[in-house]
């Protein structure tokens, strides 16, 4: 009897864990229908945000760059790369073709202290490092001639002109409160002024995703849209100025501009929300803040698996005594997520090792082995539709979603589909199989096979960094922008 007893005890407490998991299951559910709502949700966002000034959450930045590298610059430019895990310094050699493109990268991780600190220590390290770099390459740190310097600064900023803008605020793991509200490209130049480089920051502060759309530009010239899905998640697109309603006026010789959405902030009531979001979101140093980033970027994922682990243990003793780590919050990083979720072997014995040697969880049996895999799988798939749906909502905002655009009454097949090309880049969409295909496969659904043919999807690699060069090479001759 007493056996019998144990055995229903624990066949309850296994109940108690799939009704866990089916209870996220439910919440993050993302039919194609609730996905058409996203799309929708977010073009009707980009207008808002478009319109007015604070009309949305989707502050849909004006970059002030108004052409795009067409495969033709020539010359050698700078580039510095801010806002990942890594900071990058970069020289590219241009030849005049697409396929002569050099580049020299150098990268190194950001010291944790520089990142909540004072903002001269960062830029002062950033000038350092960039002396370094041109000291070790063929060029002359005092060089008479001025070089032209791209620099990418993955953060929102509001832009002033190509080359100068403000920090509306930190994301990521960056909070250095004397930076917010100041001349970002102005703080680089005193400081490359201070070491005695003699270097100009030409086109300044490009987001991540302006470097990404800009290289993707040079190599395919179908290029609308860019999205970065990294430790952040982001897009920016090729709109045309006279949309951009809030700026009336604004002239570019292109008749265009690239908008940068900061998307990561985007929110809309249609959003797959789980109490472990919630959570997540009230625990963070920014709740109420990047919504849309928190379901999707690698900063989070990691995290949210954590969540449901810990609630998972906290209700049954399918992983043992509940391990401390597991209160611990990010101990689970989202690539240590992805190599569970990835793990082929038939014993899941990755899966075991991850679960030890990070969350200190020791020999749990297969079953719940199988469970985490499963975690995984439900919350990397709805952050990958979601994204999807992200990106198709731009396309409907550009008439290029095969619906004739927003207003647009025309039926799909009185469209003719125009080639569409998105760049992406992010280390959750490169080194992230399942990620990468749940991305796919969803934008395969929500478009149809008809038009999803038309559209394009471009890995650009390092397009932050090498993007910010080859934009320093077509801002360096172009004429500016003006803001009447
Ligand atoms: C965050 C930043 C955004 C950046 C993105 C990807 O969302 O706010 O500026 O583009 O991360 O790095």
């Amino acid at each position: 009897a007493l056996v019998v007893g144990r055995r229903v005890k624990s066949r309850r407490k296994w109940n108690r864990v799939v009704g866990v998991l089916k209870e996220l299951e439910e919440s993050c559910e993302t039919t194609v229908g609730r996905l058409r709502q996203v799309v929708d949700a977010m073009a009707v966002e980009m207008h808002a945000g478009l319109a007015s000034e604070g009309g949305s959450k989707l502050k849909m930045l004006l970059t002030f760059v108004d052409n795009l590298p067409s495969g033709s610059e020539k010359g050698i430019f700078y580039a510095l790369d801010l806002g990942g895990t890594n900071f990058r310094v970069l020289r590219v050699e241009l030849g005049g073709q697409r396929s002569d493109l050099d580049p020299d990268v150098e990268q190194q991780p950001i010291p944790e202290q520089l990142m909540t600190g004072r903002s001269e220590d960062l830029f002062d390290f950033i000038a350092s490092s960039l002396y370094q770099f041109v000291e070790k390459g063929n060029d002359s740190v005092q060089s008479l001639v001025t070089k032209e310097l791209g620099f990418t600064f993955s953060f929102p900023v509001k832009q002033t002109s190509v080359s100068s803008g403000v920090l509306i605020k930190w994301t990521k793991a960056f909070a250095i409160k004397d930076m917010v509200g100041k001349e970002v490209a102005g703080a680089l130049q005193q400081a490359l002024t201070r070491k005695g480089l003699n270097m100009r920051v030409a086109v300044l502060q490009v987001n991540d995703t302006v470097g990404t759309i800009a290289l993707g530009h040079y190599h395919d010239e179908d290029t609308v849209a860019a999205v970065i899905i990294g430790t952040g998640t982001n897009a920016c697109y090729w709109e045309r100025t006279d949309a951009i309603i809030k700026c009336q006026g604004l002239l570019t010789t292109s008749g265009s501009m690239v908008v940068n959405m900061e998307w990561g902030h985007f929110w809309s009531s249609h959003l797959p929300r789980t109490s472990y979001d919630i959570e997540l979101d009230a625990e963070s140093p920014n709740p109420n803040d990047q919504g849309f980033e928190k379901m999707i970027s690698g900063m989070y994922l990691g995290d949210i698996v954590r969540r449901v682990i810990l609630r998972m243990s906290e209700e049954s003793d399918i992983f043992g005594p509940v391990s401390s780590r597991l209160y611990m919050p990010f101990a689970l990083r989202t690539p240590a997520m992805a190599a569970m979720h990835e793990d082929d072997s038939p014993e899941l014995m990755e899966v075991a090792r991850i679960l030890k040697d990070v969350l200190d969880i020791p020999d749990i049996p297969l079953k719940a082995r199988k469970l985490v895999v499963k975690i995984c799988d439900v919350v990397t798939r709805r952050a990958a539709r979601l994204a999807a749906a992200g990106i198709v909502g731009i396309l409907k905002k550009i008439g290029r979603d095969g619906s004739g655009g927003i207003t647009g009454g025309r039926s799909r097949s009185d469209v003719k589909m125009r080639r569409t090309a998105v760049a992406v880049e992010g280390s959750l969409y490169t080194q992230y199989t399942m990620f990468r295909e749940y991305l796919h496969e969803a934008l395969h659904e929500i478009l149809g096979e008809d038009i999803a043919r038309h559209v394009v999807i471009n890995v650009t690699e390092d397009g932050s960094g090498i993007g910010a060069a080859l934009l320093a090479a077509s801002h360096s001759s172009s004429g500016s922008v003006d803001n009447i």
